[in-house]
């Protein structure tokens, strides 16, 4: 199986990206942007989400038509950064569910270490997406993506904001089958684990905790 990395190249997604990059970019900025490019990201990471037909009625008559396949999508955060997807993305799957997990880097190891894990029931017949802005290092999207395929989902998909070569290699070591969707994949890794240039703590400017 051939790993599937697509780059978000849509001139809105890299013009608000470039803006959520500069650091004079405040708080509310960010979050207005983070907003406005889950929905865009949201839009490409269903583009080939299963169908099926069913018959409806319009004023005038039955017909064919299609809809999404098999129950509600998973959005799956990885806590704490990626809840900052989940307002623009509900925006264009308001029925979604939304699932939960919570892992931290141990900043001596950077492993991966979970806290918190909640999904809905069912898993065997959702797509899930799963959301982290930034594919650093790579560890805490295998560890979450180890944890979610105990659940048996029918697909996963894994968006971020931000990638880089080195967590991209990794996460595709481990998980092949699992496209990754992002809109840049930087140069790669600083010292302490963070992708250059980047954007800065993902969660720190989306929560103004810095
Ligand atoms: N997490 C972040 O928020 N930013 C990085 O650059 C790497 C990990």
């Amino acid at each position: 199986m051939k790993p599937e990395l697509h780059i978000i190249d849509h001139p809105l997604v890299q013009h608000k990206l470039t803006l959520m990059r500069c650091k004079e970019t405040s708080t509310k900025s960010f979050r207005q942007l983070v907003q406005e490019v889950s929905t865009l990201l949201a839009y490409e990471v269903t583009r080939d989400m299963p169908m099926q037909t069913i018959e409806i009625e319009t004023p005038l008559e039955r017909m064919q038509s299609r809809v999404i396949d098999g129950k509600k999508v998973v959005l799956a955060s990885i806590l704490r950064a990626g809840n900052g997807f989940l307002d623009g993305m509900l925006n264009v799957l308001p029925s979604a569910r939304v699932g939960h997990i919570g892992l931290y880097r141990d900043p001596n190891t950077l492993q991966a270490v979970e806290y918190y894990f909640k999904m809905p029931q069912g898993m065997e017949e959702r797509d899930v997406i799963v959301l982290d802005p930034m594919l650093a290092t790579g560890n805490s999207a295998v560890a979450a993506v180890d944890r979610l395929k105990q659940t048996n989902p029918r697909s996963l998909r894994f968006v971020c904001l931000v990638a880089c070569p080195e967590g991209v290699k990794r996460f595709h070591d481990s998980h092949p089958d699992v496209p990754i969707y992002t809109p840049a994949v930087d140069r790669g890794l600083n010292e302490h684990g963070y992708i250059v240039p980047g954007l800065g703590d993902a969660g720190d400017r989306i929560f103004g905790t810095r």
